[in-house]
């Protein structure tokens, strides 16, 4: 059996062809090597040698009809990622692949047993939560004015009162930003067209996810790489807000058996899964657990900066995912240690955030609280 995976010389996909492989599947990639996360356009040398590598871009269609030929499951991960303001660019790269990739398997009648298509914890925007008042509320983004007193919570949108964070199921989606509606907007494409036109699809839609790979190149986003990044040249982690945020956190080979459980599940199909962590810690507490593993007490920068977009408190409820037979297995305090013990042996490391810093500053989405 072949698999092709798009964006399969980026983070998740490298795992996922590996343990395709340690499977017995055979596997193709599809990459355009796009920095900043392939700065060199170099194809990684962590990519399996027995892997069939397509140098394309899953914008073109004869990449994506050389790409899908021969193929019996499809893992559609290539995406553009991030807070910049090249709206654009999020329709074109994530939007546009996924209808060509339908488009091509229907014009040539391409046996394809599944499509899994990669989404995010982003379609949530700021998710759900319970007001004591008037009970389960899926607020709208904090208003611009708001963040800029430094007021970070989020209110009841009727009372106005604090309201409490809750984990967020599948059932509904508000996505805020420019990222979070193209994944939105992929998910509606492949599971429109799989269903109407009979390609099996499931959608996943992952939590913060971590561990080895994770490119340094990246300084946009990712508090591990970015914090980890710092601490290798004496710099402490910035937090943004107040460091109250609260998230959960997968490991990347954790992700890796969900995506392939995904592919080989009958039952899974058409269907729409949060692949997250089990442990819910504010930026704060991850910072506590990074002093903890590195052995020495870390104090954060917390300059009352926020990013225009991002949410307060996101969390995934990962009852569904549980029920097909797929749990996090890895504890954050390994998925740290394991990626710092990574990222010391790497011989390009540097701090990387603080140009991704000024670029998302000038851009206006780091902004200050006055
Ligand atoms: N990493 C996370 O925390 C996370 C969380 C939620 C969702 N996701 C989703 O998971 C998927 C994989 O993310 P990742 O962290 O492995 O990202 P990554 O940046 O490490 O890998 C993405 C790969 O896609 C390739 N790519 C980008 N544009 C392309 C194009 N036009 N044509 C061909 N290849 C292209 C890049 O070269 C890169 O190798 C993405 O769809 C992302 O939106 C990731």
């Amino acid at each position: 059996m072949k698999v092709l995976i798009t964006g399969g010389a980026g983070f998740i996909g490298s795992h996922t062809a590996d343990l395709l492989l340690e499977k017995g599947y055979e596997v193709r990639i599809l990459d355009s090597l796009e920095p900043p996360v392939h700065p060199q356009k170099r194809k990684p040398d962590y990519l399996c040698a027995d892997v069939e590598f397509i140098l394309g871009d899953v914008r073109n269609k004869s990449d994506v009809q050389e790409a899908l030929q021969g193929i019996d499951y499809v893992f559609h991960l290539a995406a553009y990622q991030g807070y910049l303001t090249d709206f654009s660019k999020f329709a074109f790269t994530n939007d546009a692949s996924t209808a060509l990739i339908y488009e091509v398997i229907l014009e040539n009648a391409l046996p394809v047993g599944k499509v899994v298509l990669a989404s995010s914890q982003a379609v949530y925007g700021e998710g759900r939560y319970h007001c004591a008042r008037n009970g389960t509320q899926y607020p709208p983004p904090r208003p611009l004015e708001q963040l800029e007193r430094g007021d970070w919570e989020l209110r009841c949108p009727v009372c106005q009162q604090p309201m409490e964070p809750l984990p967020t199921n599948e059932s509904r989606v508000s996505p805020h930003n420019q990222y979070a509606v193209s994944k939105y907007c992929q998910e509606l494409y492949a599971l429109t067209l799989g269903r109407r036109f009979g390609i099996p699809t499931v959608v996943l839609r992952y939590s913060i996810t971590q561990g080895p790979r994770q490119s340094f190149y990246n300084a946009y986003s990712g508090i591990l790489r970015i914090s980890a990044t710092r601490l290798l040249q004496n710099l402490p982690p910035i937090l943004y807000e107040d460091g109250k945020q609260l998230r959960d956190y997968v490991y990347v080979k954790d992700v890796a058996a969900a995506n392939i459980l995904a592919m080989e599940s009958k039952a899974a199909t058409y269907q729409t899964y949060n692949i997250g962590g089990s442990e819910v810690l504010s930026v704060r507490e991850y910072v506590k657990l990074l002093s903890k593993v590195v052995g020495r007490e870390i104090i954060p920068e917390i300059p009352g900066e926020f990013r225009f977009g991002d949410v307060r408190h996101i969390v995934s409820d990962i009852s569904k995912i549980r029920e097909l037979g797929w749990q996090p297995r890895t504890s954050l305090e390994q998925i740290i240690s394991e990626y710092l013990e990574w990222a010391m042996e790497q011989p390009e490391v540097g701090d990387f955030y603080t140009e991704a810093s000024q670029v998302m500053k000038r851009m206006g989405v780091i902004r200050a609280a006055r």
